[in-house]
C-alpha cells in the first residue's frame, strides 16, 4: 500500500530524488526574512545563481513553482495590446500559450507534433509575418524529452529580431543542460527547484534582462505577486517581496555551492554521460520517441514499441524495489515512458534501474 512515509525513489521527471544531505537543509533554525542572516543567504545564493547561469543581470527567487513564472513573464513584459508567439511542442509549451491567453494577451502559436523539435527556420519564417512583442519557448519539453536548438534559434534572433523579447522556460533544463543567459541574449529565464537543481518543490528561480525589466515599468496591471519591481526593489536589499520560502533557499544555497565546485561543464557533462547510458539502453530494448538530435539529456521519453503495459511494470517496481519511473505525459501516457536522469541521480542509479526493468520485462 502507499504509504508517504516510506516512499518509492523517484525517477520520474519532476519532482526528482533529494540527497539526505540535502534534506537536512530544510530543517535549520529558521530566520526573519527581514534580518541580516536572510539577507546574506539570499545574496549568497542569488550570486552562485549568477554564475550558474552565466549572467550579470539580475536573478530572482520565487516562493512558487515555475508556472507562476509562465504568468508573471507575461504579465510584466506583454502590454494587452501586444502579441506574443509562443513556440509549441508538447504539453508545457502549449500551456505557456495557455497563460499567456488567460492573461488577456494576444497569442500567436507556432506549432509542431509533440515529440518534434522547433527549429531556428521555423521561428524565422513566423516571426517574419507580424509583429510580436515577445516570443515564448521551452528549452526542453518535459512530456515528449525534446530538446529544442534553443542556442541556434537565439543566433538567429538575435541577428534578425534584437527588438523581440524572449521568454525561456528552462524548467527541465537549467542546471542539467548548458544555459549562458547574457550571451544568448534571453529576457526571462526559469525553473522549479524540483528538477535538475534537485531540492523539493516549493521554490523557483529567474532570471530577467536589463531592458526586461525596463520593460516591465511600461506594462499596466503586472498584478501583485510576480510584479518584477517588486523583485527588483526587494533584491536590492538582497530581500523577496514577500515572505520566502527560506528552507529551500537554504537546499538552494547549499546545491549551488556543490554545482559550482563540481563546474558548470562537468555537471553538464555528467547529465550528457547518464543520457547517454539511458538511450543506448532505449534503442536497444525499445526505441528514442524524440529524434536523437533533440532527444534530451535531462530525461529519455522511450516509445513503447514492444506494447507493455508501463503502468505495471511502474507499479510492479515500486513493489520490489520502491522505485518508480514516469508513464507517459497526458496523451502520451503507455505509448511512452520516462525516465530521468537529472540533479543526484547517479549513473549507478540508473544502471539499477534498467536492469530491473529488464528483469520485470524478461
Ligand atoms: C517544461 C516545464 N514547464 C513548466 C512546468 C511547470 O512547472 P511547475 O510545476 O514547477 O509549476 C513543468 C513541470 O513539470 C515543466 O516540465
Amino acid at each position: 500500500m502507499a504509504d508517504w512515509r516510506n516512499p518509492p525513489k523517484l525517477f520520474i521527471p519532476g519532482p526528482v530524488h533529494v540527497l539526505p544531505e540535502v534534506l537536512e537543509q530544510l530543517s535549520r533554525p529558521t530566520l526573519g526574512h527581514r534580518g541580516k542572516e536572510y539577507a546574506q543567504l539570499h545574496g549568497e545564493t542569488v550570486e552562485m545563481l549568477k554564475q550558474i547561469l552565466f549572467t550579470k543581470q539580475s536573478v530572482f527567487l520565487s516562493t512558487s513553482s515555475a508556472s507562476g513564472v509562465w504568468e508573471g513573464s507575461i504579465r510584466n513584459c506583454v502590454r494587452q495590446d501586444e502579441t506574443v508567439l509562443c513556440t509549441m511542442c508538447g504539453a508545457f509549451s502549449d500551456k505557456y500559450a495557455d497563460v499567456a491567453r488567460s492573461c488577456g494577451r494576444q497569442v500567436d502559436e507556432l506549432k509542431v507534433e509533440w515529440g518534434q523539435a522547433v527549429t531556428p527556420e521555423m521561428v524565422d519564417a513566423k516571426l517574419a509575418t507580424g509583429n510580436y512583442a515577445a516570443v515564448t519557448m521551452v528549452y526542453n519539453e518535459t512530456s515528449t524529452g525534446v530538446t529544442n536548438p534553443v542556442y541556434e534559434i537565439s543566433e538567429m534572433l538575435r541577428a534578425k529580431y534584437p527588438e523581440v523579447l524572449v521568454f525561456v522556460d528552462a524548467v527541465s533544463a537549467m542546471v542539467g543542460l548548458p544555459l549562458h543567459f547574457d550571451e544568448l541574449g534571453w529576457d526571462i529565464v526559469f525553473a522549479s527547484v524540483q528538477k535538475a537543481f534537485a531540492i523539493p518543490p516549493g521554490l523557483a528561480v529567474f532570471a530577467v534582462s536589463d531592458r526586461a525589466l525596463e520593460k516591465s515599468k511600461t506594462v499596466p496591471d503586472r498584478g501583485y505577486y510576480f510584479d518584477f519591481q517588486q523583485f527588483a526593489k526587494s533584491g536590492a536589499k538582497s530581500q523577496t517581496p514577500t515572505t520566502p520560502a527560506i528552507p529551500h533557499i537554504m537546499a538552494l544555497n547549499y546545491q549551488c555551492a556543490r554545482l559550482l565546485k563540481e563546474g558548470m561543464e562537468g555537471v553538464w557533462q555528467r547529465h550528457a554521460k547518464m543520457a547517454d547510458f539511458v538511450r543506448a539502453w532505449a534503442k536497444e530494448s525499445f526505441a528514442l520517441f524524440a529524434p536523437e538530435d533533440y532527444a534530451s539529456n535531462t530525461l529519455t521519453t522511450v516509445k513503447n514499441t514492444r506494447g507493455i503495459n508501463v503502468g505495471e511494470v511502474i507499479a510492479a517496481l515500486q513493489k520490489k524495489h520502491n522505485v518508480v519511473f514516469g508513464n507517459g505525459y497526458g496523451k502520451l501516457k503507455e505509448q511512452t515512458f520516462r525516465i530521468a536522469h537529472m540533479g543526484d541521480i547517479t549513473l549507478d542509479d540508473l544502471k539499477n534501474l534498467l536492469s530491473w526493468i529488464d528483469d520485470e520485462l524478461a
